[in-house]
């Protein structure tokens, strides 16, 4: 009759949708699980970096020397400083700075020999060449921007040159006497 077959078309239309989304569906499902891990790999969404700490074995730096590691993707000065630079920074009036801050503020108590620092210049974000490079340490023995000349003191501290702050001291914490985590 006219009704069974009018209800076999739309049996057979009602399952082949079904078919239909069923496919769609497994497509999305490989797709998304192909995309997703490079999404992650190429992008990490804010959440991820936020979370991330870079662990720091700092036993074999020996004072008088530092070295560069990165964290979120940045450049990372970890430097032991000796007693003289220390020194050099505590001598020096605070109002003779441009972004007034003493080496204790940039440092952990008891722990004053261990300057850590972002190594992004303030001015316009190039890496700033000190210790690790054995290189031009600038007029104040803590670091030196080749790109256009700003001049970093052992506290890495801005003292000349166009950068506007100090290097950022990012948030960190003595893990063990050896380990530093940074993040
Ligand atoms: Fe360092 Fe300009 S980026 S001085």
């Amino acid at each position: 009759s006219e009704s069974e077959l009018n209800a076999g078309i739309e049996d057979g239309v009602r399952r082949r949708d079904f078919i239909n989304i069923a496919a769609v569906s497994f497509a999305g499902v490989g797709a998304a699980a192909v995309v997703l891990p490079l999404v992650n790999q190429m992008n990490p969404s804010a959440d991820v970096l936020a979370l991330s700490t870079t662990e720091i074995d700092i036993s074999a730096i020996q004072p008088g020397q530092a070295i560069k590691t990165s964290w979120r993707k940045q450049p990372v000065f970890v430097r032991n400083l000796v007693a003289k630079e220390i020194a050099e920074a505590k001598a020096v009036p605070l109002g003779d700075l441009r972004d007034p801050q003493t080496i204790d503020e940039r440092t952990k108590p008891g722990k004053e020999n261990w300057l850590i620092t972002l190594g992004v210049c303030t001015h316009l974000g190039c890496v700033p060449l000190g210790a690790a490079e054995g290189e031009n340490k600038g007029d104040f023995g803590g670091y030196f921007c080749p790109c256009h000349g700003s001049h970093y003191d052992t506290a890495a501290r801005i003292r000349k040159g166009p950068a506007p702050k100090n290097l950022v001291v990012p948030p960190y914490e003595f893990t063990s006497d050896t380990v530093v985590t940074i993040g």
